[in-house]
């Protein structure tokens, strides 16, 4: 059995896979930027590196993901791939975005690069749009105006649901076979916001819509939401991506590392769906 560090833990991802690590008997070390609460947890905070070291003790195997508010998740990466690095660990799972590795300009595409370059079994995890936005970030809309509202237009998106992505993470964790690949993550098939609106509706028998805004109103909105401007452009920009249809493309990733079919839309809907009524 090994100790797992897992970054994010509290997270809609690292929560779900430090459950299924735990259940499979491996020893989880789970980090908060916050006070712990139990023994399991350990503080650190990738923006001043508090704690950061010391939360390796023991550990030989991490999964490591960039916290969101932050547009430069390099430099928030980069101390987590060169500890993993330092401590030689049997294997490093990051987990970036899809589309991630279009510009090697960009800062999540550079920690992807720094961790190739450890020489450290690793595996890259690069997950489409989350199902779970619905129940996070895009709530607001939908439980005051019963509304998502997104610059995307019609655009379809082949959203995956987190227990997916973590499912798959666990597995390229704790299994030595598909070391030094990258994976593009996705749900099983794409569907626009109007289609995603609908299956909402269908699930919780509330009427829920789907309103096309411009960039702009959606950058006045997550300003208004206290995001700092950096970030809040960057998921306008990563919006226009979806617009553009760069998130509309499948892959049997899932499939192929959990051997089981990513879960459907309908299935989320009706899972999460005492967070919409
Ligand atoms: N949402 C999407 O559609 C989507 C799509 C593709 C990729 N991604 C990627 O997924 C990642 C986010 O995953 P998620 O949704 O599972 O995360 P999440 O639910 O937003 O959780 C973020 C985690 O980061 C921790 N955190 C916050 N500030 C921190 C700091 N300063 N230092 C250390 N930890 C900190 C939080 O823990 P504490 O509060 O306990 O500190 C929390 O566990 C991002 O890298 C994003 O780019 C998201």
């Amino acid at each position: 059995m090994s100790r797992i560090l897992v970054v994010g833990a509290s997270g809609t991802v690292g929560s779900e896979l430090s459950r299924l690590l735990a259940a499979a008997g491996h020893a989880v070390v789970k980090t908060t930027s916050r006070k712990p609460t139990s023994p399991d947890q350990v503080q650190v905070d990738l923006v001043t590196g508090a704690g950061l070291k010391a939360a390796f003790e023991g550990v030989d195997r991490a999964f490591f993901l960039a916290p969101p508010g932050h547009a430069n998740q390099e430099a928030l990466l980069a101390p987590l791939i060169d500890e993993a690095k330092a401590r030689g660990l049997r294997k490093v799972v990051l987990m970036t975005a899809m589309g991630a590795d279009a510009d090697e300009a960009a800062p999540m595409r550079k920690a992807e690069r720094r961790l190739e370059a450890t020489g450290l079994p690793f595996n890259i995890i690069r997950p489409n749009w989350f199902m779970q936005n619905f129940n996070t970030f895009w709530i607001h809309g939908i439980q005051t105006a019963g509304q998502i509202f997104l610059p995307v237009g019609q655009a379809k998106g082949s959203f995956i649901d987190a227990r997916d992505i973590a499912a798959v993470a666990a597995k390229l964790l704790t299994g030595d076979g598909l070391a030094n690949r990258a994976f593009d993550l996705t749900g099983p098939r794409a569907l626009d916001h109007a289609e995603v609106a609908a299956i909402l509706t269908q699930a919780t028998g509330k009427a829920i819509g789907f309103t096309d805004i411009t960039p702009e109103a959606m950058l006045q909105g997550l300003l208004g939401a206290g995001l700092p401007k950096d970030y809040a452009e960057f998921l306008v920009l990563i919006l226009g991506y979806f617009k553009a249809g760069y998130a509309e493309r499948t892959t049997d990733a899932v499939q192929q590392i959990t051997g089981q079919a990513p879960r459907s839309i309908e299935q989320y809907a009706q899972d999460y769906r005492s967070a919409w009524v």
